[in-house]
């Protein structure tokens, strides 16, 4: 079982995108484990996009992220990081496979609807980061056993 951060940035929020991000996670088969809708503060934003310090995109993404509220969720699953990210779309939204959000909703690299954990690692250090413990459910659903071999 894995676990990824999803966000719906603020363009996706702003365009009434968060039911169509979750209803196409859900529909996949993943299940929700954390949400909360928040407004991301810059401490938040630069410790999550560390890893893109001094790249030339850095200063207008954590201007981004931060621009407007956003909807945090954990979603998790057999293989959920990969399932995750095919079910995003490549980061450009030019080179994302039909069907998928960003290909579907978006046009622009630094406009791509949403955020996903890159590797189970890094899915359970983003959860640790954006989520309190006791913000998190461990819970069954009836239907897993139709959605996950074990
Ligand atoms: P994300 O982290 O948002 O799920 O997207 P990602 O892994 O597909 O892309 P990443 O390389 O981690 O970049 C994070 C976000 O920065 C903006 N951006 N990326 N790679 C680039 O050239 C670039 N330029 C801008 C995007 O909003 C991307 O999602
Ligand atoms: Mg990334």
């Amino acid at each position: 079982m894995e676990r990824s951060l999803v966000l719906v940035k603020p363009d996706g929020v702003q365009r009434s995108l968060v039911g169509e991000v979750i209803t196409r996670l859900e529909r996949r088969g993943l299940r929700l484990a954390g949400a909360k809708f928040m407004q991301v503060g810059k401490a938040l934003a630069e410790e999550h996009y560390a890893i893109h310090k001094g790249k030339p995109f850095y200063d207008g993404l954590i201007a981004y992220i931060t621009s407007a509220p956003v909807m945090a969720m954990v979603w998790e699953g057999p293989n959920a990081v990969a399932a995750i990210r095919q079910t995003m779309g490549a980061t450009r939204p030019l080179e994302a496979a039909p069907g998928s959000i960003r290909h579907d909703y978006a046009l622009e690299v630094c406009r791509n609807i949403t955020h996903a954990s890159d590797s189970p690692e890094n899915g359970e250090q983003e959860v640790a980061l954006w989520f309190k413990q006791d913000e998190l459910i461990a819970w069954s659903r009836d239907a897993d056993k139709w959605i996950f071999e074990k």
